[in-house]
């Protein structure tokens, strides 16, 4: 992973590039890089605001061999992944969201995208996308999202290493995704479960259906959230958004 490495200056979206290079038979671990992205994309079809230089905004191509219904457990693996290269270097204690935000303090400092194109019922290749805010600044930021996001810098006070922090993405990355194709679902599952800071809380989720309300209390085996409902029934979460209560 990461050794087929295109590194560009600037580009609308990194997804995009990696897209066009997977449809041309690009392998597996194929990594595109930028400095800037004009139109970086978020989930459920958000803008990421990607400002020049001092972020890590990088796209990986997937050629995993399971059915559709391992594309979730991947963007969860994809969380773990990145959840342990921030902590190993950056020091940050970063946690994990439900399905795949880090926060720290809170705040968010990554998301990720995992965009799978799918032929046949299965899956032809998938773009994973990752966008941490490495050495972002206050400034950087647009006035509306300065409260709810955080920077590794801001966080740990020091300047991060970003050729050795997507190097170490794609070193814990490769090693999962083997444990994965090895042993299945359930090590990524409780690995997930350890570094998660959703377990535990009260939540909202929202999704097509509206708004529900419960407390987090696990990650089921398809890697759905399992949420307490007010009235004692537990109901899973296959997608949607999950904002935390306070406390
Ligand atoms: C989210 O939290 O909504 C996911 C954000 C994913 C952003 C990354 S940055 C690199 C890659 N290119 C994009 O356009 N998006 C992803």
């Amino acid at each position: 992973f990461g050794r087929n490495l295109t590194v560009l200056a600037k580009t609308d979206s990194t997804q995009t590039e990696a897209e066009t290079l997977a449809r041309a038979g690009a392998p597996e671990g194929t990594l595109v890089v930028a400095e800037e992205q004009t139109s970086g994309r978020g989930r459920q079809g958000r803008a990421w605001h990607s400002p020049p230089g001092r972020g890590v905004w990088m796209s990986t191509v997937l050629r995993p061999e399971g059915p559709l219904t391992a594309v979730p457990q991947l963007t969860l693996l994809a969380a773990v992944a990145v959840c342990r290269a921030i902590r190993a270097a950056s020091g940050v204690e970063a946690g994990i969201k439900w399905p795949n935000d880090l926060l720290a303090g809170g705040r968010k400092l990554c998301g990720i995208l995992l965009e799978a194109v799918v032929e046949d019922g299965g899956i032809r290749h998938c773009i994973m996308g990752i966008g941490i805010d490495a050495n972002l600044e206050e400034s950087d930021y647009p006035e509306e999202l300065r409260d709810r996001v955080t920077s590794l810098r801001r966080e740990s006070g020091t300047e991060v290493d970003r050729s050795a922090l997507i190097a170490a993405v794609m070193n814990e990355f490769e090693t999962l995704y083997a444990l994965y194709a090895e042993s299945g679902f359930e090590p990524i599952r409780l690995l997930w479960e350890s570094l998660s800071v959703t377990l535990g809380r009260e939540i909202v989720v929202r999704d097509v259906r509206g708004e529900r309300r419960g407390r987090a209390e696990g990650l089921g085996a398809q890697g759905e959230l399992l949420m307490r409902a007010e009235d004692g029934s537990l109901a899973a979460v296959y997608s949607g958004d999950v904002e935390l209560y306070p406390g």
